[in-house]
């Protein structure tokens, strides 16, 4: 892989020739994606190659729910962090909402995709939590996007990623989970 190099998004002019080539999501990061930076609800950052943007992703803190079969497949793959949280045995689990890192956007340039720069961007993403002194949630979760003509739910499937909710279930995006650990 070439020399990327990753960045704070501050602001959204820095993705003006940036097209991830699904329409919807393209003319939200050139459209409302600048006040959803400037009122920081997000922590947004791009990657860059040779100073050109070839992906950006965005981080919030959220919760998810989670339903008591999705739970149980869950505790047979946990490797714990922070451990007692995780312990199957732990009131944790008991709660109807599990803290989240979410990643609210994630797109890569479309003549960049299918060269594994998002998996790369997912695994330093999990790098960076892990390292995080601060970070507790035990979870990084996304919606991913899905609609008659385009999906990434498969994408994040191969990047170790579970449903969180009935995946049969047609709607515009599904919650899906990844362990951080
Ligand atoms: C989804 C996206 C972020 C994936 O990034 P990427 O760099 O293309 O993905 P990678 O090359 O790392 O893919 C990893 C694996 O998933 C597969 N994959 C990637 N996107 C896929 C998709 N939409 N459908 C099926 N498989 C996909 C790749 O072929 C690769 O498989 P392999 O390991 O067998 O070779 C990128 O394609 C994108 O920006 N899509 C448009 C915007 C979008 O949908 N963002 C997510 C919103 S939730």
């Amino acid at each position: 892989m070439k020399q990327l190099e990753i960045q704070k998004l501050s602001d959204a002019n820095e993705l003006k020739d940036f097209y991830c080539g699904v329409e919807a999501i393209d003319s939200f990061l050139h459209g409302d994606f600048k006040d959803y930076l400037y009122l920081g609800i997000c922590k947004a950052y791009v990657v860059k190659e040779n100073g050109n943007v070839v992906a950006m992703y965005s981080l919030d803190k959220f919760n998810v729910f989670i339903g008591d079969d999705v739970k149980s497949k869950m505790r047979e793959g946990i490797k714990p962090i922070p451990q007692e949280a995780l312990d199957p045995d732990n009131p944790y689990w008991r709660l109807p909402l599990i803290d989240s890192i979410e990643i609210t956007y994630l797109a890569v340039a479309k003549e960049r995709q299918h060269q594994h720069l998002g998996s790369f961007i997912i695994e330093r993403i999990i790098l960076d939590l892990l390292a995080d002194n601060e970070c507790t949630s035990p979870l990084l979760t996304v919606r991913a996007y899905q609609s008659e003509t385009y999906t990434a739910v498969p994408f994040y499937e191969k990047c170790g990623f579970f449903p969180t909710e009935d995946s049969s279930a047609s709607k515009p995006t599904l919650c899906m989970y990844r362990i951080i650990a």
